[in-house]
């Protein structure tokens, strides 16, 4: 099929590849000039494990193209995917002016030379279906005036459908390859029909791995189409943010009583996530979540909920919670050193999680900026997002190791914030040899705590 994908971030690079990959021919539209460049260079303007050498296969085999052009990505295409950014505005408001933008301009391009699907793959609040149906009209009317009754042309034939996604960055691949379902909103037989053969080969599980992500996973064979109205699709991606969202918050709830009647949450969470009404995913105390969508889309369901006057109290507690937790490595640091002014302490990791560069509302910047408010002095490393924080956060008044062992050097506590491989696997004997005080808060739980204390240093967890 001949397919056109607006914006070309994590969502819109990662979907265009992997439809280039099963053949189809895809049209990436980027607005960003810096990035179109770099990404037409084969260069990825953000770090995903196997990106790179995916996207540059796919643009050797010539079915993936990047452009700034819009109209012309539209009129080749048959199924056109908006996958513009959404950010939460002050208010908690997502920012549609990125759709907006794209619906209308989709509208312009418009031409009845076939009916067109658009797709749309962005998180948007309910109702969004049909607020974009309403401004591709109003961009098709833009060029096409509506002209007396007798006139008329026919008008271009086009069908809105809601597709949202699921990936997780970091494993972005995987999660597009193998995902646990393919969510479809569309009441038009014929989009439905097409949005089913494009996603075929993933429903049937019928293509060999790609070298540039992980082998299938055993007895994986098909993937659910799950299909529904445009509002329920809508629904089911904000539904399922904010559950995973809540289920962390409710671990770290519970870790806070862990620590007051001495009990251990990571035994508490095993215990619970083996019930399989339950389940361990997602289930781990920390210092919270962060990231591009949990904050932004469990404040966006909010709002939907405001516009009809329903409470949220679930929602409201999930984020109080998380809010919370970002600090309770402050409180730690304040119990052992009891004077943390004028100290100095190491963040291990930036992004928001491991295997990304991504610091949209990464609890180490919430740390960070309290820690150098309350007069530390905060040195950080980070495997690959530190070019990114010194570009996003010049204000960010924090120094920037180059390993582990500078960080640690003349360093009076680290804190652990993203759970790179590489920090489980550190050398604890040379970090506590160059260390001023031998302190390590382990902000994910995933340190070993008997190795570190073996080497004279002092080890807390969180609900531990
Ligand atoms: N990042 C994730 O993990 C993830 C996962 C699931 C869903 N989502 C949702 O998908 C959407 C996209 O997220 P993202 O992380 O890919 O965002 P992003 O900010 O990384 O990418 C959006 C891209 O769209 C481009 N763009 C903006 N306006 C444009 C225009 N008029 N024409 C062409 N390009 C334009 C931007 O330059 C940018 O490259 C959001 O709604 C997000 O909530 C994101």
């Amino acid at each position: 099929m001949d397919i056109c994908v607006v914006g070309a971030g994590y969502v819109g690079l990662v979907t265009s590849a992997c439809l280039a990959h099963f053949g189809n021919q895809v049209v990436a539209v980027e607005a960003n000039a810096t990035k179109l460049e770099s990404l037409n260079k084969g260069v990825m303007p953000f770090f995903e494990p196997g990106m790179e050498e995916f996207v540059k296969n796919c643009l050797a085999k010539g079915t993936l193209r990047f452009t700034a052009n819009l109209e012309e990505g539209v009129k080749s295409s048959e199924v056109i995917f908006i996958c513009v950014g959404t950010p939460p505005l002050p208010n908690g408001d997502s920012d549609l002016s990125q759709v907006m933008s794209v619906a209308r301009g989709i509208g312009g391009a418009l031409d009845n030379k076939r009916k067109r699907i658009i797709v749309n793959k962005s998180t948007v609040p309910v109702g969004s279906g049909n607020w974009v149906e309403m401004l591709v009209n109003q961009g098709v009317q833009s060029v096409q005036p509506v002209p007396a009754r007798s006139a008329r042309p026919e008008a271009p034939s086009f069908s809105v459908v809601s597709n949202p996604e699921f990936l997780r960055e970091g494993s972005a691949l995987d999660d597009s390859f193998y995902p646990d379902r393919i969510v479809v909103g569309s009441t038009d037989e014929s989009a439905i029909d097409s949005m089913r053969k494009l996603y075929n080969p993933i429903l049937t599980q019928d293509f060999e791995s790609p070298e540039w992500c992980s082998p299938r996973p055993k007895g994986f064979d098909h993937v659910p189409f799950v299909l529904t109205d445009l509002a329920s699709a809508e629904l089911i991606k904000y539904s399922a943010n904010a559950f995973l969202a809540m289920k962390i918050s409710f671990a770290n709830e519970i870790s806070g009583l862990c620590e007051k009647v001495g009990a251990d949450i990571k035994q508490v969470t095993r215990g619970i996530g083996l019930d399989q009404r339950i389940g361990s995913p997602f289930l781990n105390a920390g210092v919270g979540w962060g990231g591009s969508c949990f904050g932004k889309d469990i404040l966006a369901l909010m709002q939907v909920a405001r516009e009809y006057h329903y409470p949220t109290h679930l929602l409201e507690a999930t984020i109080k919670v998380n809010e919370h937790q970002r600090m309770i490595v402050i409180q730690k640091l304040q119990d052992e050193l009891k004077i943390i002014k004028g100290r100095t302490v190491g963040l291990m990791g930036l992004s928001f999680k491991p295997n990304t560069d991504d610091l949209r509302d990464a609890p180490s910047l919430t740390i960070a900026r309290q820690l150098t408010k309350m007069g530390v002095h905060v040195k950080a490393y980070d495997p690959v997002a530190m070019e990114e924080c010194k570009r996003q956060h010049p204000d960010l008044d924090i120094s920037y190791a180059t390993d582990l062992v500078d960080l640690a050097t003349d360093s009076d506590a680290l804190v652990l914030v993203t759970e790179w491989d590489e920090f489980k696997r550190a050398n604890w004997r040379e970090v506590s040899r160059v260390m001023r005080w031998p302190l390590v808060v382990d902000g994910r739980n995933v340190l070993q705590e008997e190795e570190i204390s073996s080497h004279g240093m002092t080890y807390r967890g969180v609900g531990r």
